[in-house]
Parts: structure tokens; sequence; C-alpha cells
């Protein structure tokens, strides 16, 4: 039989005598490639006679052999019975996470009183961590026992004045320095501390900066603009009070509580029966930090806040264990879908 018969002939029953072929023929040694090695050694007269029949014998073999796997193939399909025209299973979706619902509704919510959002590094330097906000060289919160410092060598951990931020406040000197004012941010952004993980402590969480520096900024537009946010957050009849308290950052400085939103105000396990549950720190920008951002400080003036998305989350949804908000049980997480 011809080797043009035989390729004619050819019959595949599966996919590996399928391939059987394929080498038999067109393989590195197949009887059809190795015409070509012959091709090579014949005179120019007889190529230009059997050139042509060469590779039309090859490209009828290459085609026989489609066919038979596109007939193959549709053997599968049809012994699988598979209807191709039915509606594909639908596509799960997944939900938000509960730390971004929180995070969005808080940055919705300022957005309504002009806030607009800026993000800054999660590695970030001494300077805009600690230096430009006033914090003095021996301050404990620059001990390698709170901050996560990056290592420039491998195995040296200091003196090097990289680190992971340990709040967002880091973003407000970036802001700062680089705008002028009127300035009215809200930084969102995961920070790092040295802790170790439990229920209620995590060695990465996530905040909320807001800043606000304008002429004649007061204390008094610091304690309204709160008090929109926490009624607009968990209802209005949520009451909210400041307690004298310190951050280098900020003077004078507070911490605000609200009217504890699981119990009303009358005291429960979760407000340790006092009423009231703390939720940030603010103040107003201490003229040494608006100085060492180039801003006047006796043109300007500005307030700042800081909070715990965390701790917003655990008022709103209850969610006690810190853990569960990176551990991406799916359990946990499909609680969220309606939300
Ligand atoms: N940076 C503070 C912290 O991590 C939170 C904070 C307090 C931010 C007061 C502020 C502020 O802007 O004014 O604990």
């Amino acid at each position: 039989m011809s080797l043009q018969e035989q390729v004619a002939q050819m019959q595949a029953q599966s996919k590996d005598e399928l391939e059987q072929l394929r080498i038999q023929f067109l393989g590195k040694k197949g009887e059809v490639t190795e015409l070509f090695d012959e091709f090579r050694r014949l005179s120019k007269e007889q190529k230009a006679e059997l050139g042509a029949a060469i590779n039309a014998l090859k490209n009828s073999t290459a085609s026989r052999l489609q066919e038979m796997r596109d007939a193959l193939e549709q053997q599968a399909v049809e012994e699988e019975k598979a209807d191709l025209t039915r509606t594909p299973d639908p596509i799960e979706l997944g939900s938000r996470h509960p730390l971004s619902l929180v995070k969005e509704e808080i940055i919705d919510i300022f957005a309504r009183i002009g806030f607009t959002v800026e993000e800054g590094p999660e590695v970030e330097d001494d300077k805009h961590v600690f230096g430009m906000l006033n914090f003095a060289p021996e301050h404990p919160a620059r001990d390698m026992q709170d901050t996560f410092f990056v290592e420039k060598e491998e195995g040296v951990q200091k003196p090097t004045d990289i680190l992971l931020r340990t709040h967002t406040s880091s973003v407000q000197t970036r802001v700062m320095t680089s705008e002028k004012p009127p300035i009215r941010v809200l930084c969102p952004g995961r920070v790092y501390r040295n802790e170790a993980v439990s229920a209620r402590a995590h060695c990465f969480f996530h905040q909320i900066e807001g800043l606000y520096i304008d002429k004649n900024v007061s204390f008094a537009d610091l304690r309204q603009a709160l008090l929109y946010f926490a009624k607009e957050m968990f209802g209005a009849d949520t009451q909210i009070r400041l307690r004298p308290s310190y951050f280098p950052f900020t003077e004078p400085s507070a911490e605000m509580d609200i009217s504890c939103n699981i119990c009303g105000g009358k005291g429960c396990s979760f407000c340790k029966g006092t009423g009231w549950v703390e939720i940030l720190g603010c103040g107003m920008v201490d003229p040494n930090v608006l100085e060492s951002c180039g801003i006047d400080s006796k043109e300007y003036s500005g307030y700042a806040f800081g909070l715990g998305v965390e701790r917003i989350t655990n008022l709103k949804y209850r969610v006690k264990d810190l853990r569960l908000f990176s551990e991406n049980d799916i359990r946990f997480l499909r609680q969220f879908e309606a939300c």
C-alpha cells in the first residue's frame, strides 16, 4: 500500500491510537517526515518534480489526523450526554469583609461633611511616624517592644529608621507636607504593633485618621464633627463625652466615649456597667506638628482624630474576638452577605 493510501485509511479509536499514528507519520522519525530528509538529497530537477507532492502528503496527513481528533472529541461529548445549552451553575458571590463594610460606612459619613480620602505607606520612616508628630526621642512607642522595625541587613534590627507604621497619624504628616490648607482628609489603613495575638490584641489592625486644618478651626468644630459621626454611625440617640487625655501630636487631647449602644447607656457587661464605651482619640493639632510640616501655626489651626475600625466593627456587629477578622473562616464571613 502506498504511503498516500495508508494515510487515507488511518483509523483511531482512542486518543492514544491517534497519538501513535501521529508519531508513525509525522513524528521526528515518522514516515512522512523522513521523506523530507530524503528530499534534501535529491537533484534540483527531482526536487522540482517531487516537492509539491511531498508537501501535499504532509498536509493531508495533518488534516486527516485533525479530522480524527475532532471526531473523537465529538464522540466524547456525546457519550457524556452533556447538555451544552444548559445554563451554567450560578457563580457563588463573595461577601464584603466586615472591616471593609465599616470602613466604607465611616468614610461615607465623613464625606458628607467634606472629608476626602488619602492613603500613605505602611512601611514608613521614623520621621513620619514619630519625629514630625512631636514624639520625644526616648518615647516608649519607639521601643522595639511596641514597634516592628524593618531589618536593613538580615539579623540586624537596630539602628534603623524604617518601620511598620504603628498608627495612621503618619499619613497626617505626609498630607500636611505635600498640601496647603485648607486640608480635610480621612486616612484609612492598616497599622502594626508588636503585640502577642489574642482575642483582644493583634499585631495588625486598622485605623482611620481624620485631619482638618484651616484658619480658625476650634475644639468646638472637632466636637461637632465627632457628634455628627457618632449619631450617624450609632443612631440619633447616641451621646458623646470627651475626657482629657494625652497624645504627643495634639494639645489639648481627648478621648471620646459614646453612650453604650448595646445597653443604651444603662450599663451592661460590654461597657463594664459604666454606660459608656471609648471609641477614639482626638485633639487640636499641636503647633509643633504644624510647624514641622511647614504650616504656619499662627495662621492655621486644626483638629485630628484617630479611630480603630475593629473597635467600631465590634460595637456594630458584636465581634468579640479580633482574630476572626483575619482568619478568613468562611462561616464567619458569610454572616455579612446581607450587609
Ligand atoms: N494615633 C493614635 C493611636 O494610634 C490615635 C489618635 C489619637 C490619632 C489622637 C489622632 C489623635 O489623630 O488626635 O492611638
